[in-house]
Order: C-alpha cells, then sequence, then structure tokens
C-alpha cells in the first residue's frame, strides 16, 4: 500500500517511520495541507491520503481523489469534520480515524490550561524572569466545590469528568447520551440551559456537528454565570469567536482557553513569528490577559502519537485485507 500523507510535520514523519517498520508500507510525506491545489501531488500508485484536522477534504478534492483511484482516507485524528463522507461514500472511497487514541492526553491539557489560567501562571513565569516577585494581580480561587460544566462525556470528556471529580468539583454533565458509569461515580446528567446557568467552569468535549456550530454565542454566553471560565479543546467552530471577545469585553466571561481557534486552519501548525498576522480577532484573543490559546497541542503526548500512527495504519492494514475494522470506520 502506498500512502500519501498531508500536512505532515517532522513528528508525523518520525513516529510513522518508527510504526511502519511493523507493516512495511510505502510512506510519502508533503507538508502542504490536502485542498484542490494540492492534490496533484500524489503520485501514480497511490491507494491512501493521510490526513490531519485542518486538510480539507471536500467534496471537489474526493472527485479529484477518486480519479487518482485513490481508495482510503486516513485520518490521523479522531473528529471527521472536514471530510464529505457523503462524497466519499459515493465513490467508494473508505474513510476511517482514530476514535480513541489517548484520552488522557486531551484531558491533561484541558486541566493544565484550567490550571494555569486560574493561577496565572503564564504571567507568573514571564514575572520572575524580569525579577518581579510582586504577587499583585495573581489571585486565583480554589477550583475545589466549585461547579464544573462538561458538554460531551465521550472519550475525553469522561476522562475530564473523573479529573474534575477527584479535585472535589461537583461535576455536571450534559450529552445526547448519558454514560451510566458516570452517573454511578457522582456525575450529574443535567440540561444544557442549567449547564450555562449553574457552572463557575465549563468545558466543551462535543465534537463539530451542524448541532454544536456555535454552540457557544451571545445567546448561550449571556445565559452563563458572570466570570464564567470556558476551556474549549475540542473544535474552534463550537465557539463564535466574535461573541467571546464581546463577553471578554463585558467581563462575562472572565477568562478563556482555548486550544482549537474557529480559523485556526490559517494559522495553526505553522511558525508564523516572522509575519504579520492577519487575523485580528485571533491577535485580539492573544492580547488578552485572561485568555490562554495553545496551537491545537491538547494531543501532543509521545504516548498519543505512538497510538496515533500504529492505530492508523493498522486501521488501513485491516480495511485492505478484510475490507472492514469495527468503529474506526468515520460514518455518515
Ligand atoms: P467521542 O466521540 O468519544 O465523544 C464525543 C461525545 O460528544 C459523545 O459522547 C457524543 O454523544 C457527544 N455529543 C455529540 N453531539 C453532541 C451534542 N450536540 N451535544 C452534546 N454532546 C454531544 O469523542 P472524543 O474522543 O471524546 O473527542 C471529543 C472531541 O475532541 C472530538 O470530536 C475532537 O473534535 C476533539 N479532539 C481534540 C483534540 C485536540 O488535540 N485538541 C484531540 C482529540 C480530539
Amino acid at each position: 500500500m502506498k500512502i500519501a500523507f498531508f500536512s505532515a510535520q517532522p513528528y508525523d514523519i518520525t513516529f510513522f517511520n518508527k510504526e511502519n517498520k511493523s507493516f512495511g508500507f510505502e510512506l510519502e510525506y508533503f507538508d502542504t495541507g490536502l485542498e484542490e491545489q494540492t492534490v496533484n501531488l500524489i503520485t501514480e500508485g497511490t491507494d491512501t491520503v493521510c490526513v490531519f484536522v485542518n486538510d480539507k477534504v471536500d467534496a471537489e478534492v474526493i472527485k479529484k481523489l477518486a480519479k487518482k483511484n485513490v481508495k482510503y482516507i486516513a485520518l490521523r485524528c479522531a473528529g471527521f469534520n472536514n471530510v464529505d463522507l457523503e462524497e466519499a461514500h459515493k465513490h467508494n472511497i473508505k474513510v476511517c480515524r482514530v476514535p480513541a487514541y489517548s484520552p488522557e492526553a486531551v484531558a491533561e491539557h484541558t486541566l493544565a490550561l484550567l490550571f494555569t489560567l486560574n493561577r496565572k501562571i503564564h504571567k507568573a513565569y514571564n514575572r520572575v524572569r524580569e525579577q518581579n516577585y510582586s504577587l499583585n494581580g495573581l489571585l486565583g480561587t480554589n477550583i475545589y466545590k466549585k461547579t464544573v460544566g462538561i458538554i460531551g462525556t465521550g472519550n475525553i470528556g469522561a476522562v475530564f469528568c473523573r479529573m474534575m471529580k477527584a479535585l472535589g468539583t461537583e461535576v455536571l454533565a450534559y450529552d445526547i447520551y448519558e454514560n451510566e458509569e458516570l452517573k454511578n461515580e457522582g456525575i450529574k446528567y443535567v440540561s444544557l440551559e442549567d449547564i450555562y446557568a449553574k457552572s463557575d467552569i465549563i468545558s466543551l468535549h462535543c465534537p463539530l456537528t451542524p448541532d454544536t456550530l456555535h454552540l457557544i454565542n451571545e445567546t448561550t454566553i449571556a445565559k452563563m454565570k458572570d466570570g464564567v471560565f470556558l476551556i474549549n479543546t475540542s473544535r474552534g467552530k463550537l465557539i463564535e469567536s466574535h461573541a467571546a471577545i464581546q463577553a471578554l469585553r463585558a467581563k462575562k466571561i472572565g477568562a478563556l482557553a482555548i486550544d482549537v481557534y474557529e480559523q485556526e486552519e490559517k494559522v495553526f501548525f505553522r511558525d508564523l513569528s516572522e509575519t504579520i498576522l492577519e487575523d485580528e480577532r485571533l491577535q485580539l484573543l492573544t492580547s488578552f490577559p485572561n485568555v490562554i490559546v495553545t496551537a491545537h497541542q491538547a494531543f501532543f503526548t509521545d504516548e498519543a502519537l505512538s497510538q496515533i500512527s500504529y492505530i492508523t495504519l493498522d486501521n488501513l492494514k485491516q480495511l485492505s485485507t478484510k475490507g472492514a475494522i469495527e468503529g474506526r470506520v468515520a460514518e455518515l
């Protein structure tokens, strides 16, 4: 099998080459993203394209992939909102993904963002480096006994629920499917309205779907507690960023941490330190003292990358030999 990797970063090459020793596939890496203009990079005999979160696998791209006889689209991530599954189905192209590689990695990063925001570690780090040992402006609150609202209790949300419970918080959850095990552990499922009204901290762990697009907007923010902490390590478009900026200015949102951003595909995973950022919203957000932005790194641990590489290659092995893989096909 010949696999063309798009958006390949040096770490992808390291981890995939290592795991591929036990698969023996032919791997070709392109650092550019997949989009209509880059499909032509695919060379003769390629069966598979391997893509990441910001590759644009829309209907036009899929038509071109089909013309090149590509049979598989392998997502090396969990979310698949960037792939037109209907179009892939029409062309008999199978789409596989890595549904759960290391939910702990993402949940731990979410926790890191929360603690950093709350105790202002990002400010303290810079202060002491400049011999400023003053505590003014660094006041936090106890997380203990706060109410945490978690939207989406799948693999990642469930781990985060347990982490928050272990910290002595009251955990409220909302999901379209309730997890009985979590309920038995003292997690309370409530309506979205209750999550908004009662939570001191809200963390998003649901996928991006037509239902969740701009879930957090002017109307829903208005229902939240004043000074709410909002964290998003799921997908950028869950939050309408203009509304978040307005709410930060009005001090309705007390602090915001995002690992994902609405327009991230133009910015994230690149070194733009020598350029002038054109995205004014992102520029504004990164200038706020109570906002932390990380560039889609929640998944980025050694363990997660090993699992992503192994599962992606194993998906392709199984699809090409058995024609199916349980639970790892992206479906409509
Ligand atoms: P999952 O599929 O295990 O869980 C998603 C949960 O969201 C499910 O329980 C589902 O029922 C629920 N859900 C679906 N629609 C909903 C709605 N309208 N309202 C409330 N809940 C809804 O997915 P997993 O592995 O927990 O990942 C969650 C999201 O995290 C992914 O979709 C992905 O976008 C994001 N992610 C981000 C990473 C990062 O590095 N920042 C890495 C991995 C995933």
